[in-house]
């Protein structure tokens, strides 16, 4: 199959859902080999079946990422059954709502080992197969969270901050062997996560348009739109990016204060 990808094998953490799975399925469209990783069995599977069907070369590899064996088996086994391995991306996240001092300690390291610890564990297992490539590519998916606080959220904030660090650090170390790393940082996008958050409120629909009144482009972002910069941080089209964040966001980081209801931010007439 011809494509961006052409040739490619993929390792996408998080890939039975949202933001993961679109990429998963943007990348079996450019050409590229995927092994989707996740702990969704059934999710996963279905998707593997559904790419595979469009003519797409996808395995479903159930792994916890938070778990370094599981991590390692995943990655060897993606490496052994496609002949090789060039990208990672690191999508899988989890969320936890509460205030510090109401965390348990388990909280913490969970989401921690997640949204941190697994980026440690896949590039460890990854190396050896990446060192081989003339040039290869590690995307870790941050949030806006990786440049700004937010409330409620203290553990994933952190967590999301830490990714940006990650990244700067595993650019510069792995540089020289031809990796390329970087961060891709959604705004409020519409996936299953963002849902279950919607539905612990009494309205959902009103909570999301409520939020999405702080983005200037009144809408929450769709998965495909930050996957195809996750592909685009993925191949050459991007020579030369490394070591930074870009964030997908309608706008929501560029503005100290915002509400696209308020008539004084709409263009006037004669605009
Ligand atoms: N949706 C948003 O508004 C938003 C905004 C900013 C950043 N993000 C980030 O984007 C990434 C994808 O989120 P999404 O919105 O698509 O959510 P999602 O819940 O739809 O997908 C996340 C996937 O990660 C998987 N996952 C969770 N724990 C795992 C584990 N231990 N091992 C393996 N897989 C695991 C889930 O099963 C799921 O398939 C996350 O890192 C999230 O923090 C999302």
């Amino acid at each position: 199959m011809r494509g961006r990808l052409a040739g490619q094998v993929a390792w996408i953490s998080g890939g039975a859902s949202g933001i993961g799975a679109a990429t998963a399925k943007l990348f079996a469209s450019e050409g590229a080999s995927v092994a989707i990783a996740d702990v969704r069995d059934q999710d996963g599977e279905q998707l593997v079946h559904e790419i595979n069907s469009a003519n797409g070369k996808t395995i479903y590899s159930s792994c916890d990422v938070a778990r370094n064996d599981q991590v390692r088996v995943s990655i060897e086994s993606t490496a052994s059954h496609f002949g090789g391995l060039n990208i990672i991306v690191n999508c899988a996240g989890i969320v936890h709502v509460g205030l510090l001092h109401e965390y348990a300690e388990d909280d913490w390291d969970q989401l921690m080992g997640v949204n941190v610890k697994s980026i440690f564990f896949s590039l460890a297992h990854a190396f050896p197969h990446l060192r081989r490539n003339d040039r290869s590519y590690i995307v870790n998916v941050g949030s806006i969270s990786s440049h700004v606080g937010q409330r409620s959220t203290p553990a994933y904030t952190t967590s999301k901050g830490a990714v940006l660090s990650l990244t700067q650090s595993i650019a510069l170390d792995y540089a020289a062997m031809g990796l390329r790393c970087n961060c891709v940082s959604p705004g409020i996008t519409d996936t299953p996560m963002l849902r279950k958050h919607l539905n612990t409120t009494p309205d959902p629909d009103e909570t999301l348009r409520q939020r999405v009144r702080r983005v200037p482009i009144n809408r929450a972002m769709h998965p495909d739109e930050i996957a195809r910069t996750i592909l685009y941080l993925s191949c050459e089209d991007s020579a030369g990016v490394n070591g930074t964040s870009i964030v997908v966001d309608g706008g929501y980081l560029a503005a100290a204060e915002w509400d696209t209801t308020d008539d004084t931010t709409a263009l006037g007439e004669d605009a």
